[in-house]
């Protein structure tokens, strides 16, 4: 009898595991970290590929479905639902990539998609990250080190030209103030040092040169031994229109940027991208995951003005809507180390421009729970990334600073700005602030 059990067990046990790994390989989970315009774009495209079954989203917005409530720093939380649910892992923002999530899921042996803790340096610490382009001789700005505001100022005043001046930590795209005078850098200077604006995230900062150029962003996938390219983009750091007033974490961006040609993208790409994770790797680090430069262009020659490790935000709306290939496919060939035998990754021979919604007062304090009108629309030549919403009573109300991404296609730079503004006529709430020349910079050089 015990004999007959046994053969029934297996009868039973094995074709069930053999389907668990068959659909493993085929179809599986994906669990997107983070809450933003950029998490929801990411979930967007892996939700198109053949091989993706579910895309969960935490927390999400008021724009995904699928939403799990665990925030982006509880890594036991994210670790147990991934591997209770089979999830391959993707990290949009940059602070559990610092806290180290990938190490920690490595270490359970879950999949995840993003650089480890050590590799996250190149963003988690400015100061690390400059000592790193230095040594490597990768082109940068000069920059000084300073932890004591009387020192930071002796240099500042010394010194002729004019200054960026940046805490070493994260600080949400606000830790980087570029001065148009000594008195700025020096007020600048108090408000990291002293006033603790940016808390421990500034209790180190750099004062580098200031370079006045044009900037732009050049992003590429790495299994931490080749890289290969995504699509160019420009962002809009700065809040007002004609890039006045104070940065934040970008009011626009545009895919592709003419600024950057095929020689210059290939001297970015060389000089830059493979020298970084050729440097990284003789120093025993593997980067694995989207390393961003954002690059300030001056007679023609790129500097380093900082790395980010992981997609920008927004310029990953305006990519990966011009990306024709499977991205679960490429996130998986950077995990397993596998990008040299994947081709080059294919683009729709269109541009896309992404426009920011926010609420006023952003980056600042700004007004939260206003109720949201418009979004059940027709949208034909947009798509409405969510951002800062969420759903409550059946509403969609806001719930953060910039609110919404919404991003078009067009078959012209002219045309693909002309359908994004078309779309964000259509949606309105009280505070609503956008930017009005997102993209126009692109046209300048066409
Ligand atoms: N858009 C700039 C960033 O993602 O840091």
């Amino acid at each position: 009898l015990l004999k007959w059990l046994v053969i029934a067990i297996k009868l039973i046990v094995i074709p069930s595991n053999i389907y668990q790994i068959i659909k493993f390989q085929v179809l599986v989970n994906v669990l997107v970290v983070g809450s933003g315009g950029r998490e929801h774009s990411i979930g967007w495209k892996l939700g198109q590929s053949n091989n993706v079954n579910t895309v969960f989203y935490a927390p999400g917005n008021g724009g995904t479905l699928n939403n799990v409530q665990i925030s982006v720093d509880d890594l036991d939380g994210l670790a147990n639902f991934a591997s209770e649910n089979n999830c391959f892992t993707v990290v949009g923002p940059e602070a559990p990539l610092a806290m180290g999530i990938v190490d920690m899921f490595n270490e359970m042996g879950l999949k995840i998609f993003g650089p480890t803790k050590e590799a996250a340096q190149l963003e988690s610490s400015k100061i690390w990250a400059k000592q790193f382009l230095k040594r490597n001789n990768i082109s940068t700005t000069s920059f000084e080190v300073f932890d004591d505001a009387v020192k930071a100022k002796e240099y500042v005043n010394q010194i002729e030209y004019n200054v960026v001046v940046k805490a070493d930590g994260l600080a949400a795209g606000k830790g980087v103030i570029v001065c148009d005078s000594k008195d700025e850098a020096e007020k600048s200077i108090d408000m990291m040092l002293v006033d603790k604006k940016f808390g421990d995230a500034g209790n180190n900062i750099i004062i580098e040169e200031r370079i006045d150029g044009i900037e732009a962003s050049y992003i590429a996938l790495s299994d931490g031994k080749i890289a290969i390219p995504m699509a160019t983009s420009q962002d809009h750091k700065r809040i007002f229109d004609n890039d006045k007033g104070p940065n934040t974490g970008g009011m626009g961006a545009y895919s592709p940027t003419p600024i950057i040609d095929k020689d210059l993208s290939q001297k970015i790409q060389e000089k830059i991208i493979d020298k970084t994770i050729s440097s990284l790797r003789n120093e025993g680090i593997t980067f694995k995951g989207f390393l961003y430069a954002g690059i300030m262009l001056k007679d023609g020659e790129p500097y380093v003005l900082e790395y980010n490790v992981r997609m920008g935000d927004p310029e990953c709306q305006p990519i990966l809507m011009r990306m024709d290939s499977d991205l679960f496919q490429y996130l998986v060939g950077s995990v397993d180390g596998t990008l040299e035998k994947m081709p080059p990754i294919s683009w729709k021979n269109k541009s896309a421009v992404c426009i920011v919604l926010a609420s006023k007062g952003y980056p600042e304090s700004y007004p939260m729970e206003d109720e949201i009108f418009g979004l059940g629309k027709a949208f034909d030549d947009a798509y409405i990334f969510h951002a800062g919403t969420k759903e409550q009573d059946k509403k969609i109300i806001t719930n953060g600073g910039r609110v919404f991404a919404v991003t078009a296609l067009g078959d012209t730079l002219e045309s693909a700005i002309k359908h994004a503004y078309g779309a964000t006529e259509k949606i309105s709430w009280k505070n609503k602030y956008l930017r009005t020349d997102i993209g126009k910079k692109g046209l300048t050089y066409l």
